[in-house]
């Protein structure tokens, strides 16, 4: 018994102890080194047998190995513990339906503009954007509006305590590009619009408009009426027909109201028309010549300009009975528009 023999068991003991891969493993190799017929007593008994000298040297380094020893099965011993108590790995079930997350899609809303400036793009428009905060001026003023007209009324419009409003419609971002751009000008504006209506199935606060602004010289209705056949065509399909209707904007002379043939029941009526064969779709006409006096534009020039409703036409292509369903965010609806 020497040195050298205790060091090689120590080494071939830890071996064996980090090896163990169960608990009952453990248990043998403690009871091989440690137990009472084990190595270590063994060692112990030898000792008796020593020079005292020897004996005195054997016998400490034997009790350190008997304390690292015990050290280490403990250790070891609760990693098993630990092991056990944690929870049981869960078993993969490739049979379960995978987990979706839903990815995004565009609002009804935002597809319709995207579509009318698609539309309009593939005759040459352009799109133009101006701020939901305007001036008085652009609004009503610069559109020919006098200041008695009702719609500048506080029930009506948002007004902002320096003066300014919310624009109440697109159409001062006619001015904004006409006060920008000499003619011939082009210009298709999708934007928000506010009011003071109380919400309900067919109003809403806040909307969305599209003005569309065409000025150059020799334009005429029948360019205004080409310009919106094809727009709705396209838009709701080659059978639908275009009509007019005389009506009155104080930016536009003449106004029309322009309605299209139903295209679910043709004309013939039925719920989304409201039996009435048509559906309207936009205000327009002729860009009144004082409009162009107030952006500086030359005597010779004509245009024409039309704005339409974007919910309104999301509910008619749709059929969507209710304008609050486009605002209440709910992702049953929503998931229709995928
Ligand atoms: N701005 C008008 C409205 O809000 C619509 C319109 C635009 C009419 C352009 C004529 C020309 O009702």
């Amino acid at each position: 018994m020497d040195i050298h023999e205790i060091n090689t068991i120590r080494e071939k003991a830890i071996e064996e102890v980090m090896n163990a891969s169960s608990p009952e493993s453990l248990e043998s190799v403690r009871i091989k080194y440690l137990g009472r017929k084990g190595f270590l007593p063994s060692v112990m008994e030898k000792l008796r047998e020593l020079p005292s000298g020897t004996r005195a040297e054997i016998g400490k380094i034997a009790n350190a190995l008997k304390n690292e020893l015990n050290v280490i099965i403990e250790k070891k011993k609760n990693d098993f513990q630990k092991e056990k108590n944690k929870p049981q790995e869960v078993v993969f079930d490739y049979t379960l339906p995978g987990s979706w997350r839903g990815v995004g899609s565009k609002h009804p809303i935002s597809i319709i503009i995207d579509e009318v400036i698609r539309i309009f793009r593939q005759i040459g428009f352009v799109v133009a954007n101006g701020p939901d905060i305007e001036t008085s001026y652009r609004n009503f003023e610069a559109l020919n509006t006098p200041s008695h007209h009702p719609s500048l009324d506080e029930s009506d419009t948002f007004w902002l305590e320096d003066g300014r409003l919310l624009r109440t419609q697109t159409s001062p971002v006619q001015i904004r590009v006409m006060e920008k751009y000499k003619p011939p000008v082009r210009v298709i504006t999708p934007g928000r619009c506010y009011r003071r209506d109380t919400m309900d199935a067919t109003h809403s606060a806040n909307f969305h408009q599209i003005e569309g602004l065409y000025v150059d010289r020799k334009v005429s209705m029948a360019d205004l009426k080409g310009t919106l056949s094809y727009f709705v065509s396209e838009l709701m399909g080659t059978t639908v027909e275009l009509r007019f209707r005389p009506h009155f904007f104080p930016f536009t002379e003449p106004s029309v109201e322009c309605d299209f043939s139903c295209h679910l029941c043709s004309g013939k009526g039925c719920k989304v028309c409201k039996n009435n064969g048509w559906i309207e779709i936009a205000g327009a006409g002729m860009v009144d010549p004082r409009v162009f006096a107030k952006v500086g534009y030359p005597e010779d020039v004509t245009g024409f300009a039309f704005g339409m409703g974007v919910e309104r036409i999301a509910m008619v292509k749709y059929g969507i009975e209710d304008i609050r369903h486009l605002y209440e965010n709910d992702v049953r609806f929503l998931n229709q528009f995928v």
